[in-house]
Parts: structure tokens; C-alpha cells; sequence
């Protein structure tokens, strides 16, 4: 009961107690792993970027930095309100001047236009997403050939919130993700683990094919 609470709160925060405290774990917690995922993407100044689950925002902070607008230009994609609601606040000098552009959303139904968008992240995400394959098909519909999509991710984390119960019937691994990728119009899709200030991490890269 308690672990499935986490589950949910883990996956789509709500404003209440149980989302404040998942709000502030996220934080306190996944900076890292956010920017790790900013840093590993290459973001180039003039890059159309996508965070999909961006949470409390802190990630999106990172990307912001490194795009010049315009044509730089910075989207988020998440499916809680609550989280909406703290990441536009937090992004709200960039989110007026039109360098950001957040969305409410699922990840099967991106309101943008296909082939548009160079490079997406997501950190602590598709454990949560209803179908892996919508998701991806979705995601690579929304990239220009050749983009790059990373995930970053603390396997040993994961692995010890699943052992107490947490994340029951996620798909949290690495791998059906990697399939599913593989088999959705992404190539060179691949696991490294990464030292990153010190700490351990795994990061999963695919590259948007040509067709
Ligand atoms: C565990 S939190 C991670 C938040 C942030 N990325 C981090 O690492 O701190 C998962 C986030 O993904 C969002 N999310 C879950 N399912 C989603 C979906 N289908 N589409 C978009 N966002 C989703 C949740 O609302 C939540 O903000």
C-alpha cells in the first residue's frame, strides 16, 4: 500500500503531501542525474530540444543555459499538473520571453509537428509511461533524422527502490526500453555507464534514423 503510494506519487506528482514530498526528493536528488542528461545530449546553442517528464524543472534550467533563442528553443512535455505548475514557475522569465514552451501531456501524443526537434532527454520517466512503443514511435516522430535522445538513470537506486516494493510492474529495466527503441526508427542505440562528479551512472543513447 505504502510502496504503491510512492509508485504513484513517483509517477505522476500530485498537489497534496504525498506530491510535495516527491517534489522535494526529486530536488534533492535527481539534479545530477538531470544534468547529466543535459550535458550528455551536446545541446548545441541553435537546438530545438524536448524534455519529456522534466518534473520539478531542473533540468530544464540546465538546457535553458545552453541555447541561444532563436532559434535555440526549449520544450517539456509532462504529465502532471502539479509538476507543470512548479516548472513554469521556475521557468517563468524564460518561458516569457518564448525560449521555453512547456506542455501538459502524455508522452504518446506530442503536440508538435514531426521532425522538428533535435535533441530529447528524459531522466526517471519511461518506468511510468502507459506503452513503451507509442512512446517511442512518438518521440521519433517529433525528431529530425539524426537527433540524439538520452535517458539517465542510477541502476543501483532503481534496483534497490524495486527490491523494497517501489515501481511493481514497471517496466524500469533498460533493455525492453532499448528493444522497443530499436524497433521504432532509432539506431546506435546503446547503455554506458558514466562517472559524473563522482558518481556512477547509466545513460541510454539513440540516434533518430534517416528514413
Ligand atoms: C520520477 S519523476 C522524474 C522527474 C524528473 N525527471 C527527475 O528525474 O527528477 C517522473 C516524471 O515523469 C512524468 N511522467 C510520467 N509519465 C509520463 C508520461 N506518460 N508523459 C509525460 N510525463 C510523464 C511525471 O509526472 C513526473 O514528473
Amino acid at each position: 500500500m505504502f510502496a504503491e503510494r510512492i509508485t504513484q506519487q513517483l509517477g505522476k506528482p500530485t498537489q497534496n503531501l504525498w506530491g510535495w514530498m516527491a517534489k522535494k526528493f526529486f530536488e534533492k536528488h535527481n539534479r545530477l542525474l538531470e544534468a547529466s542528461a543535459v550535458k550528455l545530449c551536446d545541446i548545441q546553442p541553435g537546438n530545438v530540444v524536448l524534455e519529456l517528464g522534466f518534473g520539478p524543472g531542473l533540468g530544464l534550467q540546465e538546457a535553458a543555459r545552453r541555447l541561444t533563442h532563436p532559434p535555440g528553443k526549449l520544450y517539456g512535455l509532462d504529465i502532471s499538473e502539479y509538476m507543470y505548475n512548479v516548472a513554469s514557475e521556475r521557468m517563468q522569465a524564460e518561458i516569457q520571453t518564448g525560449k521555453v514552451n512547456l506542455f501538459l501531456g502524455s508522452v504518446e501524443q506530442i503536440p508538435l509537428e514531426g521532425g522538428v526537434v533535435d535533441r530529447v532527454y528524459h531522466c526517471n520517466c519511461y518506468y511510468f509511461w502507459p506503452d513503451l512503443r507509442a512512446g517511442s514511435r512518438e518521440i521519433r516522430r517529433v525528431m529530425k533524422p539524426g537527433g540524439l535522445m538520452v535517458t539517465t538513470l542510477h541502476l543501483e537506486d532503481l534496483k534497490r527502490l524495486v527490491a523494497s516494493g517501489v515501481l511493481k510492474d514497471t517496466k524500469w529495466q533498460p533493455e525492453p526500453y532499448m528493444e522497443v527503441l530499436s524497433e521504432t526508427g532509432f539506431v546506435d542505440v546503446h547503455l554506458e555507464e558514466q562517472q559524473l562528479n563522482g558518481r556512477s551512472l547509466h545513460a541510454i543513447f539513440a540516434t533518430a534514423n534517416e528514413a
